[in-house]
């Protein structure tokens, strides 16, 4: 296993689009799955997509930790979804919803911004193991696929925002939230993907 370096916007291996994976099983994509998974833990990132450790193929991987799936959903309801591969996914919205929130990009290091996002999504992808895999997502867990799967296809968030006046460093955002008396100062964690 090795830790890959991450891509950063403006690098042309994040505006091409990926290739279809011709077999999920091969021995080259458990290796890569494999770096994969240690690349975004060593990020710290909360997903990942090939193209951002410069490998033009269509895998993802992604962890949703249950208190983000918290502070995402409205109803207070946890979801934590646990480590995922996806390998060729394909995403589908349930319906015309979408919503606006903070996100953030590996590939964008400190800084985030407000995307607008299908809210419910069905997503199938096909497992290293050559399994189908189909789910159905909402919030913040259907966020962060979005999010991914537009990696394979050149997109990075700053091109899906509505209102570019929301994005800029965390930091200088903290700051602003400290100035304007705002009490969750402090509490703005972005996570990156
Ligand atoms: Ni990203």
């Amino acid at each position: 296993m090795a830790i890959l370096r991450i891509a950063r916007m403006g690098h042309p291996a994040l505006a091409q689009p990926a290739a279809p994976v011709a077999d999920p099983t091969a021995p080259e994509i458990h290796r890569l799955v494999a770096d994969m998974i240690e690349t975004m833990a060593d990020a710290p990132g909360i997903g990942l997509a090939a193209p951002q450790v410069h490998v033009p193929l269509r895998v993802v991987v992604f962890r949703v930790p249950g208190e983000r799936g918290e502070d995402a959903d409205a109803d207070g309801e946890v979801e934590d979804v646990p480590l995922t591969v996806l390998v060729n996914p394909e995403i589908e919205p349930l319906d015309e919803d979408m919503e606006s929130a903070i996100e953030g990009c590996l590939s964008l290091p400190d800084m985030a911004g407000m995307v607008p996002r299908y809210t419910r999504i069905r997503y199938r992808a096909t497992t290293p193991e050559g399994a189908a895999l189909e789910r159905l997502a909402e919030g913040y867990h259907a966020r962060v696929v979005q999010h991914e799967c537009d990696h394979l296809d050149g997109i990075l968030y700053p091109m899906r925002m509505a209102d570019l006046s929301t994005f800029g460093y965390v930091e200088e955002m903290r700051r602003g939230m400290a100035a304007g008396g705002d009490d969750e100062v402090g509490e703005l964690e972005v996570a990156e993907a």
